[in-house]
C-alpha cells in the first residue's frame, strides 16, 4: 500500500534517526531529551528560533483538556488531502470555492462547518523568526486572507501540521516539535479554528508528550481551536487522548477503494466504548465522490461513518462533484445519526459470514440500525427490536434512512442487502407505529447466474414483517431490455398476515450472445396497508452471465473472472500485484522460485470464478511475493459457494510457496480469498502461482 509504506519508511527512518542522536549524545536518554538533542541538529545554529518556552511548558498529563464545548458532536467539514494531495489544485480558489458550495448546496445548513486545509499549504523553510511562511502561489493573501473569506460565509477555517520536524509530505514542510508555543499563536492569529496534528518526523519522542504540548499551546492562545490528533492510531490514543484532543485517528490513511475502507472500518468497530461527546474515533476523511467506489459502496462508507460517529470531512472536490455525491454527503437523516448529542459509537452486534448488524443508541431512546453486507452477493441480515436495545411494544416505527419512507415492524428488522450495501433504519418504540404501512422483507432465492440464451429458474419471497397486514400483494421482476423474465407460479396475494410470505418462482433468460459481465436486475413488491395506503419495496440485485467452465485443467488465469476485488490497484494475471496501474506487476516469485502463470493480488482480495457445478478441484501454490521485502502476512482460503474449502493459515516471506488443494465438487462459484493475516494490508502482495482448476 503506497502512500503507508512510504510512511513506515519515514518512521523506520525517524526511528534510527533518534536512536543514532541518543547515542551521539552518549543517552539511554528520556525522549524529551531526544527532542531537545534533535532541535539543535534540526536548526543548527539558528536554534533560538524554537519556543524557548518549550521547556517550561513541558506539558503535564494533568492539564484540564481544551475549552469544552468544542465537538460535542463529531466535527464536520471539508479537507482538500483525498483529492488533491500536495497537487497545485490545492489552492485558495479551492477552498474558497468549497466554501461558496457549502452555502449554496445546503451543506452548511446540513451542519458541515469547518473547511480544512491540509498537508503543503506552507514554504519548505521558515523565515528568519523562525515563522511560517504560507506558500505564496497557493494563498497569496495568506492563511488570514482565507480565513477572513470562510469565516465571511459563517464557517470555520482549519489546518495541519505535525507533531514531528517536518510534516508527511515528501517535501518536507516544516513541522511543530519543538515550535509549538510559536505556531499555535501564528495559526491563532490567523483565525485558524480546527488543527490537524500529524506524526511524521516525530524523532522518536514519546508521543503523549508530543501531542499534549501542541494541546496547551493551543490553550495558551485563548482562542477555542478543534484538536485533531493524527498519530494514526499508533500509541492507542483512545486510551489517553480523551483530555489532549477532541478527536483522534485510529488507523493509517484511508485510500479511494472499497478494501481500504472495509479495512478501516473494521478497525475503528471495536474502539465504540472510547467515544462520546468532545473525544471521537477518526476512521480518517470521507472518499465519498473520489470516483474509486461505486455509489452503493460510497452510501455504505456514509452510512458505516455515521453510525460510528466518526468526524465527517468531506474529502473531494465539490467543484466537480456529481447529483448523486451531493445527495448522499447531504443526507439529514444519515447525518442526525452521526450527529445525534447523545454521542454513542455505534456497536456490532453480529457479523456472521459478512452480513453485519450494527446499532447506535440515539438520544430520543430509539436505535439506528445498519444491515451492512460486506460480500459480493446480495443477502438476508436480520435482527430483532429487542437486540438492538429496544424495550418490548406492539410494533416499531421503522425509518429507512436513504429511501425517506417509514413502516412498521411487529419486531423483526430485516432486508435484503445488495453486495456492498447497507440499509440504515431508525427503530423507536414510540407508539407511532400505527400511522405506517407494514414493512416488508424482499427475498431471492438461486443465485441468479445465467448462461445467455438459457432459462434461469429463481424464486422471490415478499414476507410482511409488520404489525398489520399487507394487503393485495404484488410481486414483479425485472431486467435489461431484451430479457425474458417470466412468473411461473403466481405473483399476487390478497392479504399476508404478520410473518407471512409470497413466494413466486421465475424464469430468468438472458438473450443468445450476452456478453459476460454483471446486469442490474428488480426485484418489487407493490402493496396496501390496512387503511388502503400504497406501499413499495425494491431489491435492487445483480444478475451475470457466465459462461461454463471448459472441461479438463485449465490455468485460473486463463479464465474470465466473475468478480474481482483487490487491496490495491487491479488483480494482475501472470505477474505480481504491482499496487496501482493495470500490468505493472513482476514477474510471480515466491522464496526465489520463479512462475509464468497465475494470479498477483493485495490483500484483502476476491475473485470469482463461475464453476456451474461441473468442477472438482483447485490446485494451487501459494505465497507472499517476495518483491515487498519481509513485511507481508496473509492467508489464502478457496471457498466453494458460501463455504471454506481450503486455507493456509498465516504465511509470511519467511514461507516458500506452499500447496492448496481444495475440494469444489458442486459448486457454483469458487472463490480464492486472501486476507491481511489479522494485522492490517500493509505489504500484501500474495501469488496464486500456477493455479489449475479441473473440471
Ligand atoms: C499523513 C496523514 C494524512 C495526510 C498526509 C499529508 O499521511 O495521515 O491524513 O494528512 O499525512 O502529508
Amino acid at each position: 500500500m503506497r502512500h503507508i509504506s512510504a510512511l513506515t519508511t519515514r518512521r523506520r527512518v525517524v526511528g534510527s534517526l533518534a536512536a543514532v542522536l541518543l547515542c551521539a549524545a552518549g543517552l539511554a536518554a528520556p525522549a524529551a531529551t531526544a527532542r531537545d538533542t534533535d532541535g539543535a541538529r534540526e536548526t543548527g545554529g539558528a536554534s533560538d528560533t524554537r519556543d524557548r518556552s518549550a521547556a517550561e511548558a513541558r506539558p503535564s498529563a494533568a492539564k484540564a483538556k481544551l475549552p469544552g464545548d468544542l465537538a460535542r458532536t463529531p466535527p464536520m467539514g471539508f479537507n482538500n488531502w483525498n483529492s488533491t494531495h500536495c497537487r497545485a489544485e490545492f489552492d485558495e480558489a479551492m477552498v474558497k470555492g468549497i466554501a461558496d458550495l457549502f452555502v449554496e448546496k445546503g451543506l452548511k445548513d446540513a451542519g458541515y462547518q469547518y473547511v480544512n486545509l491540509d498537508d503543503c499549504w506552507a514554504l519548505p523553510q521558515r523565515d528568519a523568526n523562525g515563522k511560517l511562511v504560507p506558500d505564496p502561489k497557493r494563498f497569496p493573501n495568506g492563511i488570514k486572507g482565507v480565513a477572513d473569506y470562510v469565516h465571511g460565509k459563517g464557517l470555520k477555517l482549519g489546518i495541519y501540521t505535525s507533531a514531528g520536524t517536518k510534516t508527511c509530505s515528501d517535501i518536507g514542510f516544516p513541522g511543530a516539535l519543538g515550535h509549538e508555543v510559536s505556531d499555535a499563536r501564528q495559526f491563532a492569529d490567523w483565525g485558524v479554528d480546527y488543527l490537524k496534528y500529524d506524526n511524521c518526523n516525530n524523532q522518536g519522542v514519546d508521543a503523549k508528550q508530543r501531542y499534549i504540548a501542541m494541546r496547551d499551546a493551543l490553550k495558551a492562545t485563548g482562542r477555542p481551536i478543534v484538536y485533531s490528533i493524527c498519530e494514526w492510531g499508533e500509541n492507542k490514543p483512545w486510551e489517553w487522548a480523551a483530555d489532549v484532543g477532541h478527536l483522534w485517528r485510529t488507523t493509517g490513511d484511508i485510500s479511494d477503494n472499497w478494501s481500504s475502507m472495509l479495512s478501516i472500518m473494521k478497525q475503528n468497530l471495536p474502539l465504540a466504548e472510547h467515544a462520546g461527546p468532545g473525544r471521537w474515533n477518526d476512521p480518517d476523511m470521507l472518499e465519498v465522490g473520489n470516483g474509486g467506489m461505486t455509489d452503493t459502496e460510497y452510501r455504505t462508507h456514509f452510512s458505516m461513518w455515521s453510525i460510528m460517529a466518526s468526524p465527517l470531512l468531506i474529502g473531494s472536490d465539490l467543484r466537480k462533484a456529481t447529483p448523486e455525491t451531493f445527495e448522499i454527503i447531504g443526507n439529514k437523516e444519515v447525518i442526525a445519526v452521526d450527529q445525534d448529542p447523545l454521542g454513542k459509537q455505534g456497536k456490532v452486534l453480529s457479523s456472521d459470514g459478512g452480513r453485519w448488524v450494527v446499532a447506535k443508541e440515539m438520544q430520543d431512546g430509539s436505535r439506528t440500525v445498519a444491515l451492512f453486507n460486506e460480500t459480493g452477493t446480495a443477502q438476508s441480515i436480520a435482527t430483532t427490536a429487542g437486540a438492538v436495545g429496544l424495550p418490548d411494544a406492539d410494533g416499531y416505527a421503522l425509518r429507512d434512512l436513504w429511501q425517506h419512507k417509514s413502516y412498521n415492524t411487529a419486531g423483526r428488522i430485516a432486508a435484503t442487502v445488495p453486495a456492498h450495501g447497507t440499509v440504515l433504519l431508525r427503530v423507536a418504540a414510540d407508539g407511532t407505529w400505527g400511522k405506517n404501512p407494514p414493512a416488508v422483507e424482499l427475498g431471492l432465492g438461486g443465485d441468479p447466474l445465467v448462461e445467455a440464451g438459457q432459462a434461469k429458474k429463481l424464486t422471490s419471497r415478499v414476507t410482511n414483517l409488520g404489525r398489520t397486514s399487507a394487503q393485495q400483494v404484488s410481486a414483479t421482476f425485472s431486467g435489461p431490455s431484451g430479457w425474458r423474465i417470466r412468473a411461473t407460479s403466481p405473483s399476487t396475494a390478497g392479504s399476508l398476515r404478520t410473518g407471512a410470505s409470497l413466494s413466486t418462482s421465475w424464469t430468468v433468460t438472458a438473450p443468445r450472445g450476452t456478453a459476460p459481465g454483471a446486469y442490474d436486475l428488480t426485484l418489487k413488491a407493490a402493496y396496501r396497508s390496512p387503511g388502503g395506503a400504497r406501499a413499495a419495496r425494491v431489491l435492487p440485485l445483480t444478475a451475470h452471465v457466465v459462461v461454463a467452465p471448459p472441461a479438463g485443467d485449465s490455468a485460473v488465469s486463463d479464465l474470465p473472472w466473475m468478480s474481482a476485488v483487490n487491496g490495491w490497484g487491479p488483480v494482475e494475471k501472470d505477474t505480481s500485484n504491482g499496487e496501482e496501474a493495470a500490468g505493472d506487476g513482476k514477474p510471480l516469485t515466491i522464496g526465489g522460485a520463479v512462475f509464468a502463470k497465475g494470479l498477483g493480488v493485495h490483500a484483502a482480495s476476491a475473485v470469482e470464478y463461475y464453476t456451474g457445478g461441473a468442477c472438482e478441484k483447485v490446485a494451487a501454490q501459494v505465497g507472499v511475493d517476495d518483491e515487498k521485502g519481509a513485511k507481508g502476512t496473509v492467508t489464502f482460503e478457496i471457498w466453494a459457494d458460501g463455504k471454506k474449502a481450503a486455507s493456509t493459515g498465516v504465511l509470511t516471506n519467511a514461507d516458500t510457496a506452499r500447496g492448496l488443494t481444495a475440494d469444489v465438487s458442486g459448486a457454483q462459484v469458487v472463490r480464492l480469498v486472501v486476507t491481511d493475516g489479522g494485522d492490517g494490508r500493509d505489504s500484501d502482495h500474495a501469488d496464486w502461482a500456477g493455479p489449475v482448476l479441473s473440471c
